[in-house]
């Protein structure tokens, strides 16, 4: 979707020209699952997928609101009257951003603001992390904040832990604010640290699919808070203060010190194997093995399918399909409990492999997975 047609809406809707346009992407995570509240590493690529925003500055104090995807009209907020955990929609998003920038003591004294977005929701490929972003980039931009993208990312997540009431980590923002085409981004949670790493798969004749299982995930649901409070005891227990700082070659020790913590146990392995994942794959992609880094990805998919216990059936079956259909490696990728698996594959196989997974979807009775290639797209930019 392009800026000229966003802008456009936005001038019918509001009666103005905007004073710009901007875009920020999804996500998707090649490695490092639940690493991020962890203080632990990640290394996500941006999506083709995303937000698009036109928005202009107000004076009164008055946030309005509008969405290409969602039915309804124009919403009105006060800004000095927004309020954690008081909208349940997708208003949450931007408003939690604006909430987010004036608590943080920043003077945005209103906004008109216009959303469209490719992003697929509920597909575990930061569709929410991409309406922050966007619209903390326009803000930034037009009432001269100075804020740094880094920082950016963290007011977004703060807009989603405690606007929204997510207790997400930073992954999500900070791909869609910092990620450049052509890279994956190899991201230290513990102080933003940042390394692009080149991501050139074309050139090797591979690809990465993305499998979108269309179960919709629900971060607040729970489950997520409850890995994340697991992780944090799993800490305690130990003495560090995040599960990052157990080493790798340390584990059986450590493991051996939770006793009969069998739970505890289980999420600590995966945070330790996880993040040794990601240095994995980083030294592999720097020696230019990029093929070899598939079973590192399937490592992945079965620690958090049998540790960490945040996949699903229809994220296994997939896995399992691509596997035996010659995919060179196969995870879930974003939170888990539903939304979207990633294929390492010969670009060669992308068709008989998208055929075996609609049938072996179809035989299982699920519905139909939605698949794309996904390539290394730019992180957030005004547009115009
Ligand atoms: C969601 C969260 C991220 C991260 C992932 C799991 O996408 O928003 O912060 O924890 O799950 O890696």
């Amino acid at each position: 979707m392009g800026a000229e047609q966003v802008r456009a809406r936005f001038t019918e809707l509001y009666g103005a020209e905007p004073e710009g346009v901007w875009a920020a992407p999804g996500r998707v995570n090649l490695i490092g699952e639940h690493t991020d509240y962890n203080d632990g590493f990640v290394m996500p690529f941006a999506l083709p997928h995303r937000a698009v925003a036109a928005v202009s500055r107000r004076t009164d104090g008055v946030l309005r609101l509008h969405s290409a995807d969602v039915d309804g009209g124009v919403v009105e907020l006060a800004a000095d009257a927004l309020a954690p955990e008081s909208d349940t929609d997708w208003t949450a998003y931007p408003a939690g951003v604006v909430w987010a920038l004036r608590e943080a003591g920043h003077p945005v004294t209103g906004a008109d603001i216009h959303l469209a977005s490719t992003v697929p929701t509920g597909a575990g490929l930061s569709s929410s992390a991409a309406l922050e972003i966007v619209v903390a980039l326009a803000l930034n931009d037009l009432y001269e904040l100075g804020l740094e993208r880094w920082q950016l990312a963290r007011l977004c997540q703060r807009a989603e832990n405690v606007y929204v009431g997510a207790p997400t980590g930073i992954m999500d923002q900070t791909a869609s604010a910092c990620c450049e085409e052509g890279h994956a981004l190899f991201l230290d949670t513990r102080d933003l640290a940042q390394r692009q790493i080149p991501f050139d798969l074309a050139a090797e004749g591979l690809c990465l699919l993305v499998v979108d299982t269309r179960v919709q995930h629900a971060h607040s649901s729970g489950e997520y808070g409850k890995r994340r409070a697991g992780c944090e005891k799993g800490a305690a227990l130990l003495g560090v203060d995040a599960l990052r700082d157990v080493p790798y070659d340390t584990l059986d020790d450590a493991l051996a010190r939770l006793g009969d913590e069998e739970e505890v146990r289980r999420l600590v392995r995966h945070i330790v194997t996880e993040n040794h994942r990601v240095e994995r794959v980083v030294a592999l992609l720097a020696a230019g093995e990029v093929r070899a880094i598939g079973p590192v990805l399937t490592e992945g998919h079965a620690s958090l399918r049998d540790d960490f216990r945040v996949s699903c059936p229809e994220l296994d079956l997939v896995v399992h399909t691509a596997l035996a259909h010659g995919a060179l490696g196969a995870r879930m990728t974003g939170g888990g409990f539903g939304g979207s698996a990633i294929i390492l594959t010969d670009s060669a196989a992308v068709p008989s492999l998208t055929a075996a997974l609609e049938k072996t979807f179809t035989e299982a009775g699920h519905t139909t997975p939605r698949t794309f290639e996904a390539t290394p797209s730019p992180g957030a930019t005004r547009l115009d």
